[in-house]
């Protein structure tokens, strides 16, 4: 078979995982592609950075939608990052151009997803996100192969590493919000814009994307609940601990009789629970079921090798063939939610 030829658009840390992962497993990923896997071209704005690969045997773009319309990608990665500018014209300009896409861009998924799946349909290609949800657990799939058998009853978790960071260092040291915060800025783990960790706005866009899945619904991000983590004091962490609980930012997603239910939000959980235990930078998502009951899912939610891992799952599912539409359904198959106020239930 004709080689899988990837266009390859960021080469920051998610980026140069997946350069590292096809360099160091070319011929395992070949032999469970039946075709091999290669990197053609790739894209950053600064050509003359150091980065912690051999990129000289790939042609190099400076404009990512150049990179998304040319002739020797059948396959384009987009790991720049952003709702809006490059990240989502690229991808636009990727599926015009007949291309399938793999990203693990959650805010973008959030914001166009719809569209972009529509718009992958219409042009008969498919645009893939493993990635972006819970880094290295492989939830989309679990969702999209594993339990298609299932009426899905709930969706729940922990999916922003850094609060989960934050809060557990808070409980641990017994140090204030303040300090921890500053703490994790200085260790990397916050976004460019913290906002988006610890408002969680990150952790939303996550869950907007497992209850499209799992509901068969549009994605609604506008719709979830939403409450950051900034406003937790030390008192609070103290008060849930004498009562054996742990504060986590926790998304829910349900159906009820009243429609789609979402919320994000700082919740008491049973320090004996698995979410209880929950502690550092890790996520844990939990699937419900009608048939198989509960599922647990947990392990790294960032990071170079677990988010290039994800990445790399869906590009060897294309690579086979398998053509599983973005949200499990077809797009055009998606309803539009009513949204139940998570205040009323
Ligand atoms: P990053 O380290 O900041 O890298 C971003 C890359 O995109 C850089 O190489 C940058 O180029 C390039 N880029 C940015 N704007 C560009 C433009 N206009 N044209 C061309 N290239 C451009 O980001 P990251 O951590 O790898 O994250 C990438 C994506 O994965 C984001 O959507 C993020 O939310 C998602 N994600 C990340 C993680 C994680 O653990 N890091 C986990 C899950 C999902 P330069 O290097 O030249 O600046
Ligand atoms: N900022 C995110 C987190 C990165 O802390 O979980 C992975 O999506």
């Amino acid at each position: 078979a004709a080689p899988l030829r990837i266009g390859l658009a960021g080469l920051g840390t998610v980026g140069i995982g997946v350069v590292q992962i096809v360099q160091k497993h070319a011929a395992m990923l070949t032999a469970r592609s039946g075709r091999e896997v290669v990197i053609t071209a790739v894209s950053a704005r600064d050509r003359t950075k150091n980065r912690d690969a051999d990129l000289s045997g790939f042609a190099w773009e400076t404009d990512p939608v150049a990179l998304a319309r040319r002739d020797d990608v059948d396959l384009f990665i987009e790991v720049m990052g952003g709702h809006e500018g490059p990240a989502r014209d690229a991808t636009e300009a990727a599926l015009a151009a007949g291309k399938d896409v793999v990203t693990a861009n959650k805010a973008l998924l959030a914001h166009h997803g719809h569209a972009l799946a529509l718009a992958a349909e219409a042009a008969g290609r498919v645009i893939r996100f493993e990635a972006a949800v819970a880094g290295g657990i492989p939830v989309i799939k679990t969702l999209t192969e594993g339990l298609a058998g299932n009426e899905m009853r709930r969706v729940m978790g922990v999916m922003n590493g850094t609060c989960n960071y934050i809060l557990t260092r808070m409980e641990d040291a017994g140090l204030p919000y303040a300090q921890v915060f500053e703490e994790a800025r200085q260790l990397g783990y916050l976004e460019a814009d913290p906002n988006l960790d610890v408002g969680g706005i990150d952790a939303a866009h996550k869950l907007a994307l497992l209850a499209s899945i799992a509901f068969g619904t549009q994605v609604s991000f506008d719709a979830v609940e939403m409450e950051g983590i900034g406003a937790i004091s030390i008192d609070d962490i103290r008060h849930a601990a004498d009562m054996d609980y742990r504060i986590k930012l926790l998304g829910v997603a349900r159906m009820t009789g009243r429609g789609l239910e979402q919320r994000m939000t700082p919740c008491l959980v049973p320090v004996g629970s698995p979410l209880g235990q929950l502690s550092g930078g890790t996520n844990m998502v939990v699937l419900e079921g009608d048939s198989v009951g509960q599922i647990v899912l947990r392990g790294a939610g960032a990071g170079m090798g677990p988010t290039a891992s994800a990445v790399m799952g869906d590009v060897v599912d294309i690579a086979r063939g398998l053509r599983i539409p973005t949200f499990g359904v077809p797009a055009t198959a998606l309803t539009v939610p009513v949204a139940a106020a998570v205040s009323a239930a």
